[in-house]
C-alpha cells in the first residue's frame, strides 16, 4: 500500500508513492535520485545515510519517510555547491581525506550541523561529536585535520 507522500529536499518539494513505512534513505536515493546518503549498516550504526532534517543530523535509514512531515532535509548535495562548497567540503579536499569515499557522507554531514552549534570545539569535543560514525578505511587521523581546519573556517 503506498500513499503520495511530499519532501522538502534541498529546498525542492519532491511528490512520491510510497509505503509510509519505507526509510527515507530510500526515498532519497531510488525516488529523489540523491545518492550521497548511503546504505552502509541499515541500522542506525554506522552513519553512512546521515541527512540533516530541519538542521539536525538523522540516520535516514531508520525513519519511516512517513516520520519527516514537512520538515526540511538537506543532503551532501544541499550543503554546497561546486562554485561555493562547505567548509567541511573544501576541507576534505585539501587534507586529502577519502579513500574509498564511502563514509563520507555521514562525516560530513554530522560534523557541519556539529560545527554550526560549535565553535572553537577542543578535539575531544570533535572525537566525542564524531564518535558514532564508522570508516573501514582507517582514514580517521586526516578526518579530524579536516574537521579542525573546517572549524577554523568556520569559527
Ligand atoms: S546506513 Fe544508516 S546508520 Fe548505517
Ligand atoms: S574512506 Fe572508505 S569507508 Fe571511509
Amino acid at each position: 500500500m503506498t500513499d503520495k507522500i511530499s519532501l522538502n529536499v534541498n529546498g525542492k518539494t519532491h511528490v512520491i508513492d510510497a509505503d509510509p513505512d519505507m526509510p527515507l534513505l530510500y526515498a532519497l536515493r531510488n525516488d529523489i535520485g540523491l545518492n550521497n546518503p548511503r546504505f552502509g549498516c541499515g541500522l542506525a550504526q554506522c552513519g553512512a545515510c546521515t541527512v540533516h532534517l530541519d538542521g539536525q543530523p538523522i540516520r535516514s535509514c531508520i525513519t519511516p519517510v512517513s516520520a519527516v512531515g514537512a520538515g526540511r532535509i538537506v543532503t551532501l548535495a544541499g550543503l554546497g555547491t561546486p562554485e561555493k562548497p562547505h567548509p567541511l567540503q573544501t576541507a576534505y579536499v585539501e587534507e586529502q581525506v577519502p579513500q574509498c569515499g564511502y563514509c563520507i557522507n555521514g562525516w560530513i554531514m554530522t560534523a557541519a550541523a556539529f560545527l554550526r552549534d560549535n565553535k572553537r570545539p577542543t578535539e575531544a569535543q570533535i572525537k566525542d561529536a564524531l564518535s558514532g560514525l564508522k570508516c573501514r578505511c582507517g582514514t580517521h587521523v586526516s578526518i579530524l585535520r579536516a574537521v579542525k581546519r573546517a572549524a577554523i573556517q568556520m569559527s
